[in-house]
């Protein structure tokens, strides 16, 4: 099955010139401000956000001292936004680009997800894990939050079930944690999963 096309670079650059961006929290989330600040005191590792939006992560990550913060989006609009909110942040840190065209040059130690697997056609969802996967040095984690709900309407966001998860991220990931997030924010309470995988 081919992904649905039209949710391209012109139709995210066109859901933040619009201002239809229902999944900006305006901040880090509880549930990966507590990960970011249990990983102790700042050092060289090589993370990366895809999909990243606004990048609340990268912000919060970068101004505690993490240097090795990249971010993938295919909009140029919140690039800019991150890049006038936080004016050191590196221009070359910010990457204009499809997420399924990035390189391991070199592998990423940490991968960070918010809301950028639901926005993606489903179909896509084996090669997401796939391509994080490769991304990832053996050893290295991806964490974040995946909702764990149905939406009624056509999405984005798409919803989906653990089950169905699993069955993606097996192959290349061991399963630190994959459970029911504790400190979601209040409208995506009981409706996510906090996952913690290591690459194989
Ligand atoms: C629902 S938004 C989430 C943004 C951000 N993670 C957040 O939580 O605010 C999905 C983001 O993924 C980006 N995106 C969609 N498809 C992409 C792709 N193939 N590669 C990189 N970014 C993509 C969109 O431009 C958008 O910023």
């Amino acid at each position: 099955m081919q992904p649905e096309s039209h949710l391209d670079a012109t139709y995210w650059q066109q859901r933040y010139a619009i201002g239809q961006t229902g999944w900006d929290t305006g901040s880090v989330t509880p549930p990966l401000r507590e990960y970011f600040v249990q990983l102790g005191h700042p050092d060289d590792r090589r993370i990366l956000i895809p999909g990243a939006g606004r990048a609340y992560e990268a912000e919060y990550l970068y101004n505690a001292g993490w240097k090795n913060v990249l971010v993938a989006d295919v909009a140029p609009e919140p690039l800019h936004d991150l890049q006038t909110r936080v004016p050191g942040f590196p221009v070359d840190h910010l990457l204009q680009q499809d997420f399924f065209t990035l390189e391991p040059t070199p592998p990423y130690d940490l991968l960070v997800e918010q809301t950028f697997f639901c926005a993606l056609d489903p179909v896509l969802r084996p090669a997401y894990a796939q391509q994080c996967a490769l991304l990832l040095r053996p050893g290295g984690t991806l964490v974040g939050l995946l909702f764990d709900t149905t939406f009624s309407q056509p999405g984005p966001p798409f919803g989906g079930s653990a089950e169905e998860y699993r069955t993606y991220f097996a192959p290349y990931f061991d399963f630190v944690h994959f459970a029911p997030a504790t400190n979601s924010i209040t409208p995506r309470q009981g409706r996510e999963l906090f996952i913690c995988l290591r690459r194989k």
